[in-house]
């Protein structure tokens, strides 16, 4: 672990490189900014999801093909955004094309289930082990209509979720998001690690003004990797407790990782709670394994959550686990949608996941994954640069913090100079990359050795410029 006075040094000279690369950014971004000033008329911040925001302004893409992206300017870029996680096909893969133009041929939408759906349907359930699913059009919808079905089939109100997941953006998952640390210390403590514990629950945080004061009393947080606080949340009000949603492996605080045993107690004491446990499989289905987390870890949730990469680049969204779960649908739980199972989604998705994203896809994703954090990981060495790297499949991050991290609190310690600095520097070499520490990177099945080469040069030169 580097000296204090190194990281002090490193730190002051992210500073500077992030000030440069950033003025750097905007003398090549011009028709960005103008595109900004017409947009902000008509979209609030300019932009049409307040996570495609940034300061002083976005960059707007026009195009992608393959690897590549090329913004509004022209400019072309190596894409490891991939669209949140999304576009793990790769942009125009010619199988998603054909699987587009056939649905815009023959109908793009008729609010009636097609063939093509129920075959997206059965793909979904064999992949992730489910009896049955719904479709949605987002992540968001997936945990909204989870989190309802497993009340209707429980009769129970409160939910617990993880401090620092993300759910998506409506309001019984809005909380402890990303909490300020100075809020952090008021309804806990938990007893991390061991430590002495008071209260058995996380201070419930809102994340967004506008949400109804009292939905806080049925969002009940715990820290993740904490099997002994959740033992003792339940342990409390298990019997009032609806459902568990968390991600299997949290990936909106970079990539935290599951302690052996935690995931196989979590479904311990949910079963003896009665209580659903949901993962929430938006981020990592379909992008760290064929199965997801459930695959890789080898735990079955009773409801799981599905969006982004399941889509082949379209609109989806799905939920689904047991059928005795899922089977309150019939009986009064409501979950509906004008455009669920929609057949251009499902058509793109079906061709995603039985034809373009097979086993050997999977293992090109896991080879380039691992190629692309090692890289980092020994330029990081070299440089004695305090942080660290992880890949799953076809994410993967580097976090500002010299050990892996355990839970939120843990992320609270990365180096978020080292970060502002690194993104510029990256965009400004053509790597175009999520614009926030929370992200990582996913690689497509139609990224190349030297695609992933040119990633670890360019963070390699940042390393190295770090210590200049
Ligand atoms: C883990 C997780 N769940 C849910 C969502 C919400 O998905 P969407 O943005 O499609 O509503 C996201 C979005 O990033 C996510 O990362």
């Amino acid at each position: 672990m580097p000296m204090e006075t190194d990281t002090q040094r490193v730190t002051a000279k992210a500073k500077e490189i992030a000030a440069k690369e950033q003025e750097r950014l905007l003398e090549r971004t011009g028709a960005s900014g103008e595109l900004f000033k017409r947009a902000v008329k008509s979209l609030p911040m300019g932009v049409a999801s307040t996570f495609q925001a940034a300061d002083p302004y976005p960059i707007y893409l026009d195009r992608g093909l393959g690897s590549h992206v090329w913004d509004v300017d022209g400019t072309e870029y190596l894409d490891f955004h991939s669209g949140f996680g999304v576009n793990v096909v790769g942009h125009a893969h010619p199988k998603i094309v054909e699987a587009i133009e056939r649905a815009a041929r023959t109908g793009t939408h008729f609010a009636v289930t097609t063939e093509v759906t129920v075959a997206l349907a059965e793909e979904i359930c064999r992949r992730f082990g489910l009896d049955q699913l719904r479709f949605v059009n987002s992540g968001t919808e997936a945990t909204m209509d989870a989190i309802r079905v497993a009340r209707a089939a429980t009769g129970r109100d409160i939910i617990l979720k993880i401090e620092g997941s993300y759910h998506g953006h409506h309001d019984d998952v809005l909380f402890s998001v990303v909490p300020e640390a100075e809020v952090l210390g008021i309804r806990y403590n938990t007893g991390v690690d061991g430590g002495p514990g008071v209260d058995d629950f996380y201070m419930t945080v809102p994340t967004s003004k506008g949400v109804p004061a009292n939905t806080a009393e049925n969002t009940l947080i715990v820290p993740f990797n904490n099997q002994k606080a959740l033992e003792r949340a339940l342990g409390q009000v298990g019997e009032d407790v609806a459902a568990l949603i968390m991600e299997p492996v949290m990936m909106n605080i970079g990539i935290v990782i599951p302690r052996p045993g935690y995931l196989e107690r979590v479904r311990e004491l949910c079963s003896q709670h009665g209580v659903v446990l949901i993962f929430d499989e938006v981020k990592s289905g379909a992008t760290i394994a064929s199965g997801g987390a459930i695959e890789r870890f080898g735990v079955q949730p009773d409801l799981a959550c599905f969006a982004k990469a399941i889509g082949g680049g379209t609109t989806i969204g799905a939920f689904g686990g047991r059928a005795d779960v899922m089977e309150v649908i019939t009986r009064g739980a409501a979950q509906q949608g004008t455009f669920n199972g929609n057949p251009l989604s499902c058509r793109a998705g079906l061709v995603a996941l039985t034809e373009v994203l097979t086993p050997d896809a999977y293992e090109h994703l896991g080879k380039l994954g691992t190629m692309l954090a090692e890289g980092c990981r020994r330029a990081l060495e070299e440089g004695g640069i305090p942080a660290h790297s992880v890949d799953l499949g076809a994410k993967g991050c580097v976090s500002y913090r010299p050990e892996p991290l355990r839970n939120y609190r843990d992320f609270l310690d990365c180096n978020t100079d080292l970060f502002a600095a690194s993104w510029p520097w990256m965009v400004n070499r053509g790597i175009f990359m999520t614009p926030g520490d929370e992200e990582q990177w996913t690689i497509s099945v139609q990224h190349s050795e030297q695609d992933v080469q040119a990633y670890v040069d360019a963070f390699g030169e940042f390393c190295a410029e770090l210590n200049a």
